[in-house]
């Protein structure tokens, strides 16, 4: 940050007053000025940022060779890499290993929910809540819900299912603001369809309101680069309530086992 001396001195209140501070006064007066100024520049560029408009972002379609809704195994800005193959019974564990690595998203938004002491079916749900964008993006609410239903508690299936819906509308008590990332992606403008709206007025009064709110709680949209995230922390969670299949998720001939299929071998042509 480049430091502008005279506001800086200006700020303790001119030359006499700062030559009758010692060197360490003056040195956590520097450091406190330019935290704050970061804080204030931080604001500015926040408050200046334009957020592209629903019509914006209809006109970037034909710019694209793939659709947004694309997984992000199937589609992407660079070239494909070669997928490892994965094991012959894979685990849940394979399947972040192999396919939704990095995860680093949903691997800090359940350490989060860990940290904050949610029930063990929330930590799942946080944990699982965004892995279908591997897959499929649209929807991704209730295509999540589906790919995980045959293995996991109900009030997580719930609470995956249904961050989508909630997500859109803030819940000041619960502590959840809209996502200025939603500005972005979907533009300034964007009203959820009908089906999100109907679903919402369903929740609302819905005994397990609070699964999929806590999910969008513990739900970040700014992610830290520099965490250091893993599954370590997750087994004994995974262990008690993931019914891992013994033949392998895919093998298992569970309502989603071709989803699983699908996500082990994204080449298959047809
Ligand atoms: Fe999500
Ligand atoms: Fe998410």
């Amino acid at each position: 940050m480049e430091i502008d001396r005279r506001a800086f001195i200006a700020s303790l209140g001119g030359t006499a007053a700062v030559s009758l501070m010692d060197s360490e006064a003056k040195a956590d007066s520097l450091e406190h000025w330019m935290e704050e100024n970061l804080d204030k520049q931080v604001a500015a560029n926040q408050a200046q940022e334009k957020f592209p408009t629903v019509a914006e972002i209809e006109a970037q379609i034909e710019t694209r060779n793939y659709r947004r809704g694309a997984g992000t195994l199937f589609a992407g800005n660079n070239k494909m890499k070669k997928l490892e193959p994965m094991p012959k019974n894979p685990t849940l564990q394979d399947f972040f290993r192999l396919r939704f690595a990095p995860a680093n998203h949903v691997l800090q938004s359940a350490t989060r929910a860990m940290k904050t002491g949610m029930s063990e079916e929330i930590i799942l749900a946080c944990l699982l809540h965004d892995c279908v964008l591997s897959l499929i993006k649209p929807d991704h609410g209730w295509w999540g819900a589906q790919l995980f239903e045959p293995y996991i508690p109900e009030k997580s299936t719930f609470a995956i299912r249904y961050h989508q819906t909630l997500r859109f509308y803030p819940d000041a008590d619960a502590g959840y603001e809209y996502p200025d990332q939603y500005f972005r992606i979907f533009g300034e403008d964007y009203k959820p369809p009908a089906h999100i709206e109907a679903t919402y007025k369903m929740l609302k009064n819905h005994k397990w309101y609070m699964e999929p709110r806590l999910v969008t709680v513990n739900d970040l949209y700014a992610f830290d680069p520099a965490a250091k995230v893993s599954i370590d922390p997750f087994e004994d969670i995974i262990g008690r309530h993931f019914k891992s299949p013994k033949e392998g998720l895919g093998n298992d001939n569970s309502p989603s086992a071709h989803m699983w299929r699908t996500l082990a071998n994204p080449d298959q042509p047809l």
